[in-house]
C-alpha cells in the first residue's frame, strides 16, 4: 500500500466488504475550483459523499483561487453546485454540517498565496481535526502542475509523514504524447511519490466498468470463450450526441483520440483483454493492465485501419446544430478531429488475430458507450438454405451507459411450423436487477483517494504506454491534412465504415 498514516480506518480491512467504507480524518484542497469540472462534478460528488455519511465528521474543503471570495461566497457557490448536480436529495442538515468545514483561500500560484494557504491549513488541522491529512485536487491545466507541486513542496505541505498523509489527485490531459506525459510524470513524481499520486480516469469509477471484472472473473460461462478461438473481433464505442460549444479552449488542437481513446477507451480495452489478476489489489490489477497495454499496438497500414472526422452542421434529433468550425472559439480552419476510430491488436496467445476496433465521436446519432465482443460464426450450420440466413454473429455486449447492463445476442427459432432462426437479445439491466443506485464515478474515485485505495487509478506507466499506442496514429493524421466531414446526428465519417468493411465487419448501430 502507499502512504503511511497513523489513523487506520477500521472498516477498510473489514471482513464484511458490504460495510460502507468511510474516509478517515482529512480534508481536500481544490485548485481550479471555479472551473467546469469542479462545479459540475467535484463539488456535487463531495456533497453526495457527505450526504451518504462517507466523509469524516471534520471533513474540510478548501477552495483555492484568484477570485475575491470570502468563506460565505464560496459556500454559496458550493451549495449552488451541489443543489444543481448532486445525485442525492439535498438535505439542509447535512449541508449545514458540511458548510462548517468549507473555506476559501485567495491566491495565485506564487509564494505569497501558498504561504497563506499553508498557514490556513495549519489552523484547520487544529480546529477541524483533519490530522494533517490533505488531498490536493489539481483541477487545472497541466501547465500549472509544476508550480503547484513545487509550491506545496516549498511550504512543506507535500510530504507524508508517519502521522499524516498528503496526496495529489490529477486530471487528464496527462500530456499530449508519450514524451510530454513522461515529463509531466517526472514533474509530479519529483514532489509526490507514485503511491501518493491519484490520476483520475473517471471511466474507471463507473459501476459498469468495474463490472467487467465481475462479469469475467466471478463467472464460469464467459472466460472459456473469451479468446481468439471464439471471438471474431471486439468493438469499443463511446458515442456522444453533444457538440463542443463552450469547450474550444480545451478541445481545439486536442481532438477525440487524445481526449478519449488515450485514456477511457484504452482502459476499457485493458480490462477486457487482460488476464485474471491474482487479486484486486492495486499492484496486481495494474500489473495485468500494463501487460496488455505493452502487448497492444495499432494495426497498419494506418490509412486503412484508422479513421477520423469532424462534424458539420446537421440535425441532432429535432434540433439543427452548428458544425465544429462554426462553434464559438474554434478556428474556422481547425483540423481537430471530433471523431476518431482505430484498429488495434493485442499480441498475446489469447488475442492473436482478433481486431479491437475503438471509436469515439461527438454529435453522433446518440449517446452510448458499450463494449461488444462479437463471436465467430458456428463452424457448421445444420440448416437448410433460407432457414438461418438472417442469423448474425453472437455477441456479448457490455452496456456501459446510458442503459447500464449486459446483452447477449444469439440465434433462436422463430415460433411456427417451419425452422427459421433469427437473432434475439437476452438482457440484464442494472435498473431492473438492483434497487441500489450506482454512485457517480467522481464520488467513488474521490472516496477511494481519501481511503488510499488506488486500484481504480491508472499509474504513470499505464499512461505512458497508452500514449505509445496512440502516438503513431496521431502522427500519421497530422501529416494528411483535414479530417473528413460528417453530418451532426449521423454515425461518423464514411471512412470509418470502410475501415471495418475491408475486414468483412461492420459497426454496430447501438
Ligand atoms: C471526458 C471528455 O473525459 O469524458 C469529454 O473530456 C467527454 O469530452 C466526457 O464528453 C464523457 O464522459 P461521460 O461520463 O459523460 O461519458
Amino acid at each position: 500500500m502507499s502512504t503511511t498514516s497513523a489513523w487506520v480506518n477500521p472498516l477498510r480491512n473489514a471482513k464484511d466488504k458490504r460495510l460502507p467504507r468511510i474516509a478517515g480524518p482529512s480534508g481536500m484542497v481544490i485548485f481550479g475550483v471555479t472551473g467546469d469540472l469542479a462545479r459540475k462534478k467535484l463539488l456535487p460528488a463531495i456533497y453526495d459523499l457527505a450526504n451518504r455519511g462517507l466523509l469524516p465528521a471534520g471533513f474540510t474543503l478548501v477552495g483555492y483561487g484568484r477570485r475575491d471570495w470570502d468563506k460565505q461566497a464560496f459556500c454559496d457557490y458550493v451549495r449552488e453546485a451541489a443543489e444543481a448536480g448532486a445525485r442525492t436529495t439535498f438535505n439542509e442538515h447535512v449541508w449545514e454540517h458540511l458548510a462548517k468545514g468549507i473555506e476559501f483561500v485567495q491566491g495565485n500560484f506564487d509564494n505569497e498565496g501558498f504561504d497563506k494557504l499553508s498557514a490556513r491549513l495549519a489552523e484547520l488541522n487544529a480546529s477541524r481535526g483533519t490530522g494533517g491529512n490533505w488531498a490536493y485536487y489539481l483541477s487545472v491545466p497541466p501547465e500549472f502542475f509544476s508550480d503547484i507541486c513545487h509550491q506545496l513542496e516549498r511550504v512543506g505541505m507535500a510530504d507524508s509523514t508517519d502521522n499524516s498523509w498528503r496526496r495529489v489527485i490529477i486530471e487528464k490531459p496527462f500530456g499530449h504524447d508519450q514524451n510530454s506525459a513522461r515529463q509531466l510524470n517526472e514533474i509530479v513524481n519529483a514532489v509526490f511519490p507514485e503511491s501518493s499520486v491519484f490520476r483520475i480516469d473517471h471511466y474507471l469509477g463507473k459501476e459498469t466498468v468495474q463490472n467487467i471484472l465481475a462479469l469475467r472473473f466471478a463467472n464460469q460461462i464467459f472466460e472459456p470463450m473469451w479468446n481468439a478461438h471464439y471471438i471474431d473481433h471486439v468493438q469499443i464505442t463511446m458515442a456522444e450526441d453533444i457538440g463542443l460549444g463552450g469547450r474550444a479552449g480545451y478541445y481545439d488542437g486536442i481532438g477525440a483520440a487524445r481526449d478519449v481513446i488515450q485514456n477511457h477507451l484504452l482502459q476499457l480495452l485493458a480490462l477486457v483483454a487482460m488476464e485474471e489478476p491474482s487479486s484486486f489489489d492495486p499492484e496486481a490489477l495494474q500489473a495485468e493492465k500494463i501487460k496488455v497495454l505493452r502487448a497492444t499496438n495499432a494495426v497498419h497500414p494506418l490509412n486503412k485501419t484508422t479513421a477520423r472526422g469532424q462534424y458539420s452542421a446537421g440535425w441532432q434529433g429535432s434540433e439543427y446544430v452548428k458544425g465544429l468550425r462554426e462553434e464559438e472559439g474554434f478556428d474556422p480552419e481547425s483540423t481537430t478531429e471530433t471523431y476518431a476510430a482505430c484498429t488495434l491488436e493485442v499480441n498475446s496467445r489469447r488475442w492473436a488475430g482478433v481486431p479491437f476496433y475503438l471509436r469515439t465521436g461527438k454529435r453522433l446519432g446518440r449517446r452510448v458507450t458499450e463494449i461488444a465482443l462479437v463471436f465467430k460464426t458456428a463452424p457448421h450450420q445444420p440448416f437448410d438454405q433460407g432457414q438461418a440466413d438472417s442469423l448474425g454473429q453472437n455477441a456479448v455486449v457490455i452496456r456501459v451507459q446510458p442503459d447500464e447492463g449486459v446483452t447477449m445476442r444469439f440465434g433462436s427459432k422463430v415460433p411456427g411450423s417451419t425452422m427459421e432462426v433469427r437473432d434475439v437479445n437476452m438482457d440484464f439491466a442494472y435498473a431492473e436487477a438492483f434497487t441500489e443506485e450506482s454512485p457517480e464515478a467522481y464520488e467513488r474515485l474521490i472516496l477511494d483517494a481519501l481511503l488510499d485505495e488506488s486500484s481504480l487509478f491508472p499509474t504513470n506507466e499505464e499512461v505512458e504506454l497508452s500514449w505509445s499506442i496512440l502516438d503513431p496514429i496521431i502522427e500519421y493524421w497530422s501529416n494528411i491534412g483535414q479530417p473528413e466531414q460528417y453530418r451532426a446526428g449521423t454515425w461518423g465519417p464514411e471512412s470509418a465504415d470502410r475501415m471495418l468493411r475491408r475486414r468483412g465487419h461492420s459497426w454496430r448501430r447501438p
